[in-house]
């Protein structure tokens, strides 16, 4: 495809049962990748706050570093749809606090769309977004902002009751106006049942295959962030031990004094102890 994604692809690419591909990125160059291997979706995550920033969860992540973030991605994406993930406390407190700062995801940084997290209770907010004119992708399942009243990183909608409140925030979510919802680690049965029964795209992580598209935290799938691997994530590269490998390579050499060789150095035609002579 030579033109940027929109919603309306989305939509279509569920009617005809094509699956749409999302991977997270946080910088120019990895989103420069994606796109030129045809990822649809990008999504600048909160994840950030894990597996770039190095804190221990996504709490702490701020509006400015997601914008700073989102900013470097959309200069690499050229034709992929870039959401950008609003961290915690930037939609919770209010309304209007919600909608300005969906707005400069849109404004500040380029983004086509946001990300929240939250079922039915976040209803309300999604609706006055969405009538700002700001597309919004819902998070329903684990949702990683506030996973400590989750009981931590843990599959959500197991028994009856938990599997009813996601089928209704779904559908609250989907009538309230997002055009796709995340569902995260979840049971298979239970995103197969939401994805029948709404109408918008549904992206799975830790979700199974039945969902619309899928989606995975680059650095997990390149095999690049090592401190923890989610049971969902399958491998496609194990870009570590090669960074590894090179960088103690590298170190070898320069401490050999093998590198620089010739042809890393420059040349000048002045025969250069002439100037010791002056
Ligand atoms: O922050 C993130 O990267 C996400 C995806 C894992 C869906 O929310």
């Amino acid at each position: 495809m030579d033109r940027k994604r929109t919603i309306q692809d989305f939509i279509t690419m569920k009617k005809k049962g094509e699956k749409i591909s999302m991977l997270t990125a946080y910088d120019a160059s990895f989103a420069a990748l994606l796109d030129a291997a045809g990822i649809e979706m990008v999504l600048v995550g909160d994840s950030l706050g894990n597996v770039l920033l190095g804190y221990d969860s996504t709490v702490p992540v701020t509006m400015e570093e997601m914008l700073h973030h989102c900013k470097a991605v959309r200069r690499g994406v050229k034709q992929a749809f870039l959401v950008g993930d609003m961290p915690f406390m930037s939609y919770q407190v209010s309304k209007s606090e919600a909608i300005s700062n969906g707005g400069r995801f849109l404004k500040e940084a380029g983004c086509d769309a946001v990300k929240l997290e939250g079922g039915t209770e976040v209803c309300e907010t999604v609706k006055a977004i969405v009538k700002a004119g700001i597309p919004v992708m819902g998070h329903i399942g684990l949702t990683p902002q506030t996973a400590s009243q989750l009981g931590g990183y843990k599959v959500q909608g197991r028994d009856a009751d938990s599997a009813r409140r996601l089928l209704q925030a779904a559908r609250d979510l989907e009538t309230a106006g997002a055009f796709a919802i995340v569902l995260e680690c979840i049971p298979a049965q239970l995103s197969e049942l939401i994805t029948g029964t709404v109408s918008i795209p549904t992206i799975g992580i830790g979700a199974g295959r039945q969902c619309d598209g899928q989606v995975l935290v680059t650095h997990d799938m390149v095999g690049m962030f090592e401190k923890f691997i989610p049971s969902f994530v399958r491998q496609y590269a194990n870009l570590a031990s090669e960074i590894k490998k090179a960088v103690a390579t590298y170190r070898d050499e320069v401490r050999k004094g093998i590198f620089p060789g010739e042809e890393h150095s420059f040349t000048m035609q002045l025969d250069i102890k002439s100037l010791l002579e002056e």
